[in-house]
């Protein structure tokens, strides 16, 4: 192995991953484990996440999974310390299970505010919290949070999902600066317009079905704001995680990485 491939080598590392059923938390599932890391992976997708554990282990991968509900700090912490008594470590937190959501703040009601504070903000706060309960003995880790780049540039009917990833994005910075004396580094991921199931509300029809002229126009937006001229897909968003996790970002934290194509959001 080359020094290069060493800096991305994950071999003997544990990681704890929310969301791996779908998308982002899928893909970066798949990339750590190819790059040696052993996965603990949770979704609410029980289902989901399984296919995504049978995906790694049928190649020479290990991974296990269970059924999370993010909003629960019990199952969030459950997650975090079966990587512990199975594995014996906890190197890396990402805390990636996330949703949508759009509407004009004249119209968000109290039970999708509180929603969405729920799934994108505390499961993040409590994965933070369940990770570094076991860094900080351990004296590593490496903690990726994904927050978005709706917290770039103020946008109709993003408020609500952009206040829960600009709290991410600070609570990412503020942890930063008090366990780097711990050997842990902390950053999040603000990815652009990703095509997964997040966004397929873009350009599908009522039942869920793609709209390929939908698909069409939600390229073509993509691309008129990206300058590489495309929507992201879930694996351009895991090379940033591996990346953030790799000894290649060794002296790394605190950051916002933005995997967008180059946009700078003018939505
Ligand atoms: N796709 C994009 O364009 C985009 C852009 C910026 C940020 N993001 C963020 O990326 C993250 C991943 O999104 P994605 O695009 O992969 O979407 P996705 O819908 O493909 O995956 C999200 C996963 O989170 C899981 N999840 C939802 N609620 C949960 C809960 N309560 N407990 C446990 N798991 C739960 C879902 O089951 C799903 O597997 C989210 O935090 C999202 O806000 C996505």
């Amino acid at each position: 192995m080359t020094r290069v491939q060493e800096l991305f080598d994950l071999s003997g590392q544990v990681a704890v991953l929310t969301g791996v059923a779908s998308g982002i938390g899928k893909a970066s599932a798949h990339m750590l484990s190819d790059a040696g890391a052993t996965i603990v992976g949770g979704d609410i997708d029980e289902s989901g996440a399984q296919a995504t554990a049978d995906e790694i282990t049928s190649g020479s991968g290990t991974a296990v999974v269970q059924r999370v509900d993010v909003t629960k700090r019990a199952d969030v912490d459950a997650l975090v310390d079966r990587a512990q008594t199975e594995f014996g470590r906890v190197d890396i937190m990402g805390n990636i299970a996330g949703i949508p959501h759009n509407k004009m703040v004249a119209d968000c009601t109290d039970e999708e505010f509180e929603r969405l504070l729920a799934i994108n903000l505390k499961s993040v706060f409590y994965g933070c919290q369940a990770a570094i309960r076991h860094m900080i003995p351990q004296g590593s880790g490496n903690i990726v949070n994904i927050s978005s780049g709706a917290i770039d540039t103020p946008a109709p009917t993003l408020a609500c999902y952009g206040m829960t990833k600009a709290a991410v994005a600070m609570l990412t910075k503020t942890l930063a600066t008090e366990v780097g004396r711990h050997g842990i580094r902390v950053n999040a991921i603000a990815p652009g317009m990703i095509l997964t199931n997040f966004s397929r509300h873009n350009f599908t029809d009522a039942d869920g079905n793609v709209v390929p002229e939908k698909l069409e126009q939600y390229h073509k937006r993509a691309g008129a704001m990206a300058p590489l001229g495309r929507a992201g897909e879930a694996e351009d968003v895991a090379r940033s995680f591996l990346y953030l996790v790799s000894e290649a970002a060794a002296f790394v934290t605190g950051q916002i990485e933005r995997p967008n194509g180059g946009v700078s959001m003018p939505w």
